[in-house]
């Protein structure tokens, strides 16, 4: 365990930092293919060395609930870090008799990180972990048909990109009546989400109005973005991916739990049911 002093809220090199203190555990040998013992090693990690940034038990629980009642096929996350959440949410998946886990992440070291120990944890056949931004990774498995649908999308990379990559799966079609989005660090008191959020709950003509605000570089009239994608592939689908507008049509149900954060301050995990599309 480290000093009593405050600890600084980002220590550069912590993610492979993980992976030494993992592997120089006394008890190692009874983490391979064993989830929940890896999970617990990284909490102690997260307590007792140095804070990472995932989800944590407190709201995993939640997140569980959901997969054992849902028992989706297939789920896939924006933002993997270190692998927590994948070892955790693959793991119910996996049990609930679901197919594929597959896990999004921008930054090629702490996707390194993850892939050691989702390994280690066992699960490399259920979980699939891509490195490249969670919109490009996304229509790669739209491209090479491994997705039609998500049952459940777990947003949890950076805020900003949870609205433009929502219009993004909308537009794909990828959703249907059953889907639930799961989106963590909303916090409408601290201004979190919020563009997010309003979407949400917004009405069709509200969303429709907010669209016109953007100025979007691509005429989405009527496109089937999915078959264009499949079509034509990545490179030469001649669209911004990045910036693609939403489908002001559907209709959802969000619920907000909130978690009482490190610093005090209130976080929350928006829990959304597709009602209509
Ligand atoms: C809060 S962490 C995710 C925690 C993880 N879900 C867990 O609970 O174990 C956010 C992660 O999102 C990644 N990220 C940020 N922007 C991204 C993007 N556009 N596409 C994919 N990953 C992204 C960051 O590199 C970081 O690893």
């Amino acid at each position: 365990m480290g000093s009593t002093e405050p600890r600084p809220r980002v220590e550069a090199g912590r993610e492979p930092d993980l992976l030494t203190y993992i592997w120089a555990l006394p008890n190692f040998h009874e983490l391979a293919n064993n989830p929940s013992k890896v999970l617990d090693a990284i909490d102690k990690f997260n307590t007792e060395e140095k804070r990472l940034i995932n989800i944590g038990p407190r709201k995993g629980v939640v997140i569980d609930k959901i997969i054992q009642e849902r028992k989706p096929s297939i789920m896939v996350e924006m933002g993997g870090y270190v692998g927590y959440s994948a070892i955790r949410f693959g793991d119910a998946l996996r049990r609930a008799g679901g197919k594929k886990y597959y896990s999004l992440e921008i930054n090629p070291i702490n996707a390194s990180v993850a892939k050691m120990l989702i390994e280690l944890a066992g699960l490399q056949d259920i979980i699939t972990v891509i490195v490249a931004p969670s919109h490009e990774a996304l229509a790669q498995l739209v491209q090479d048909g491994s997705i039609e649908q998500i049952e459940i999308l777990f947003l949890d990379h950076w805020k900003d990109r949870y609205l433009y990559d929502l219009w993004f799966v909308e537009r794909l079609g990828l959703l249907n009546e059953e889907s639930v989005i799961v989106a963590d660090n909303i916090s409408p008191e601290a201004g979190r989400g919020i563009a997010y959020v309003d979407w949400l709950k917004a009405t069709k003509a509200e969303k429709e109005e907010t669209l016109k605000a953007y100025e979007f570089s691509d005429d989405f009239e009527g496109l089937d973005l999915a078959n264009l994608i499949k079509k034509k592939g990545i490179k030469d689908v001649g669209v911004d991916l990045a910036n693609v507008e939403g489908v002001p049509s559907y209709v959802y149900e969000t619920e907000i739990h909130p978690f009482q954060g490190h610093s005090g301050r209130t976080d929350g995990v928006a829990i959304t049911k597709v009602l209509s599309i």
